[in-house]
C-alpha cells in the first residue's frame, strides 16, 4: 500500500509526477495549448461579472490559496483577498451576490472552511470548490468546483495536495483571463505547455533526494529554521516551514524575503539556518541581496535556484537546483525539495512522519 517506500509521505512526495498528470488529464487540451474546466465553463456569466474573489481555507490548503490570489490578480485582473476560514467564519465578511467564494481543502471535511462556505452561501455568493476527496462535504456543499485528482493522501503532512491545489488554480486562474479576455491566447498556450510539462520537470526535481537526504545529517539538530521566498514563492516559504514544523517538531518561521528586515533578522546567527526560495523570476536581484543580508550575519543558507545560477551558487552554502518554469507555476516545483528536506529531517530525528503528534489528517472540529 506504501507502494514500496517506507512511509506513506515518501509515496505521496514520489508520486507527484504522477499525480499531476492525473490532476491537468482532460483540462488540457489541443497539444497542450488550451484549458478547459467544466466549472467554469458552466458558469461563465459568474466570473465575467465577478466583483471580486474570497479565497477560504486553512493550513496548507490556505498556503496554495495565496499563490491563487497572486495567480487571479496577475493572469484574470479580478481583487482577491484570502482568508484564514476560522477567522472568516466569525468575522464581517461584506460578501454580496456577486462575489465567488473559492474554498480549498484536499479533506473536503474541514470544519471552518465548511462554515466558512456555508456563511457565503447566506450572503448569497457564488461558491466554487477546489477538493481531493470525492462527494466530500465543501465539494457537495459547493455550486460547482474542480476536483485535484491526486488520489488518497493517507501522510498527515499535505505534500501532493498541495501540488495539486496549485495546479488547479493555475489552470483556473487562466481559463478565467482567458474568458475576461485578460490573457491573449498565445499567453494562455504558453502556462498551458508549461502545465503540461510539470509531471517530466517534477520527475527531474525529485532526483535531489539523495543530496537532501545528505543535507539533513547537517541540519538535523538545528532549534530554530528561517523560510523566505518573494512573490509566487513567499507562500512556497510559508508551505516549508509548515511541514519542517509539523513533522520535525523544529521550529521554522517563514517570511517574506524583504519582511526579515522588520524583526527576524535579529534572530540570524550561524546556529540558525535560512531556506531561501529564489528562482530567476522577477524578483530575482532583490532576493540575492536578501541572501547576502543572512550571509553578512554569518547565517547559513540552503538555497532552491534555478540551473546555473552562478550567482547565488557562489554566495549560498548549499543548493539546492530546480528546473526553470514560469513564475506563476513555480511553486510546484519549488516546494518539492521543501517537502523531501522536512521529510528527511524529520525521519533523521526518529519522528513519526506519517502521524506527527497532536495532529489529525482533517480537522473535522473546531
Ligand atoms: O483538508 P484540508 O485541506 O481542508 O486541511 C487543511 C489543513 O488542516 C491541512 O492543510 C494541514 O495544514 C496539513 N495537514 C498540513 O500539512
Amino acid at each position: 500500500e506504501k507502494g514500496g517506500y517506507p512511509h506513506f509521505m515518501l509515496k505521496e512526495i514520489m508520486e507527484q509526477p504522477a499525480t499531476i498528470r492525473d490532476c491537468i488529464r482532460g483540462r488540457i487540451y489541443d497539444n497542450g495549448t488550451k484549458i478547459f474546466l467544466n466549472g467554469v465553463n458552466h458558469f461563465k456569466e459568474k466570473f465575467l461579472n465577478v466583483n471580486r474573489i474570497v479565497i477560504v481555507a486553512c493550513g496548507t490548503s490556505w498556503h496554495a490559496s495565496l499563490i491563487g490570489k497572486r495567480m487571479f490578480q496577475e493572469l484574470a485582473h479580478i481583487p482577491v483577498t484570502v482568508e484564514y476560514a476560522s477567522e472568516f467564519r466569525y468575522g464581517t465578511s461584506l460578501l454580496t451576490p456577486n462575489d465567488i467564494v473559492i474554498a480549498v481543502s484536499q479533506s473536503g471535511e474541514t470544519a471552518d472552511t465548511l462554515a466558512a462556505i456555508k456563511m457565503a452561501h447566506e450572503s448569497g455568493a457564488f461558491v466554487y470548490g477546489i477538493c481531493n476527496v470525492i462527494g466530500s462535504s465543501i465539494s457537495r456543499e459547493a455550486d460547482t468546483g474542480t476536483y485535484i485528482h491526486v488520489g488518497p493522501e493517507i501522510g498527515v503532512a499535505s505534500t501532493k495536495a498541495f501540488t495539486g491545489q496549485v495546479t488547479v488554480l493555475a489552470m483556473l486562474a487562466v481559463a478565467v483571463g482567458n474568458l475576461r479576455g485578460t490573457i491573449s491566447d498565445a499567453e494562455v498556450s504558453q502556462i498551458a505547455t508549461a502545465i503540461s510539462n510539470l509531471p517530466e520537470l517534477i520527475g527531474k526535481t525529485l532526483n535531489l533526494n539523495e543530496k537532501i537526504e545528505d543535507l539533513s545529517k547537517i541540519y538535523t539538530y538545528v532549534h530554530n529554521f528561517l523560510y523566505l521566498g518573494r512573490g509566487y514563492n513567499y507562500p512556497t516559504a510559508l508551505e516549508g516551514a509548515l511541514k519542517l514544523k509539523e513533522i520535525s517538531y523544529i521550529h521554522a518561521e517563514g517570511y517574506p524575503a524583504a519582511e526579515m528586515k522588520h524583526g527576524p533578522i535579529a534572530l540570524i546567527d550561524e546556529m540558525m539556518p535560512t531556506v531561501v526560495i529564489a528562482p530567476q523570476d522577477d524578483l530575482h536581484d532583490k532576493i540575492i541581496s536578501n541572501i547576502q543580508q543572512v550571509k553578512a550575519r554569518g547565517g547559513k543558507v540552503i538555497a532552491v535556484i534555478n540551473e546555473n545560477d552562478r550567482e547565488i551558487s557562489q554566495i549560498a552554502d548549499d543548493i539546492l537546483e530546480i528546473p526553470s518554469v514560469p513564475d506563476c507555476i513555480s511553486p510546484i516545483i519549488s516546494s518539492i525539495p521543501l517537502q523531501l528536506l522536512a521529510y528527511h529531517i524529520a525521519i533523521r530525528k526518529g519522528c513519526n512522519v506519517d502521524m506527527p503528534r497532536n495532529l489529525a489528517k482533517s480537522v473535522t472540529v473546531e
